[in-house]
């Protein structure tokens, strides 16, 4: 059998949110960023290191009935800066949007340095400055790298 032309990976949604072309692997991070666990009763579906159409390979999330508030795209933009967001209505596509990672990242990331001034008994904000793949605490340059699960830290 010859190989179809294009295919759906995942069928169509009448109305929400699809988050493509996520870094391969950040799939499930994503769906944790957005606190979809079970008995949620969200409609989601995930598809996990699927190809991409611009070469390689992406993960993919679509949520029905759902749109993003803007801590989860900032959130999500630290795990899949590649990501796409769009917004479906009457299946269709009304807005599409990139992410993009802050300079400076406030109050998001957990250092996991245990002695960083950030996880003392009086806790100062987290402050990380964005680097090439990854992210250095402010107070004690601990780097958490992009590669090295930064989804465990936010
Ligand atoms: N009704 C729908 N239900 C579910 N997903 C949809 C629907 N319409 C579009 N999508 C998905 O939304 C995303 C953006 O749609 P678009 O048509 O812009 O895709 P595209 O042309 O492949 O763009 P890109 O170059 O970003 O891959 C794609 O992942 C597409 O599969
Ligand atoms: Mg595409
Ligand atoms: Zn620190």
């Amino acid at each position: 059998m010859t190989k179809p032309e294009k295919t759906l990976v995942i069928s169509p949604i009448q109305r929400g949110t699809v988050i493509d072309h996520i870094t391969p692997g950040e799939g499930l991070t994503v769906i944790n960023i957005l606190g979809i666990t079970r008995g949620t009763g969200v409609t989601v579906t995930v598809a996990c290191n699927v190809e991409s159409s611009r070469g390689g390979r992406k993960d993919l999330v679509k949520i029905a009935d759902r749109e993003l508030l803007k801590e989860e795209v900032d959130k999500i933009a630290l795990v899949a800066p590649d990501a796409t967001i769009s917004i479906i209505r009457d299946y269709r596509v009304v807005d599409k949007k990139t992410v993009s990672v802050p300079q400076e990242i406030v109050g998001v990331i957990t250092c996991p340095n245990p002695n960083c001034i950030t996880n003392t008994k009086e806790p100062v904000p987290t402050r990380f400055a964005a680097q090439t793949r990854g992210f250095r605490c402010r107070y004690c340059d601990t780097v958490i790298s992009l590669d090295k699960d930064i989804g465990n830290y936010i």
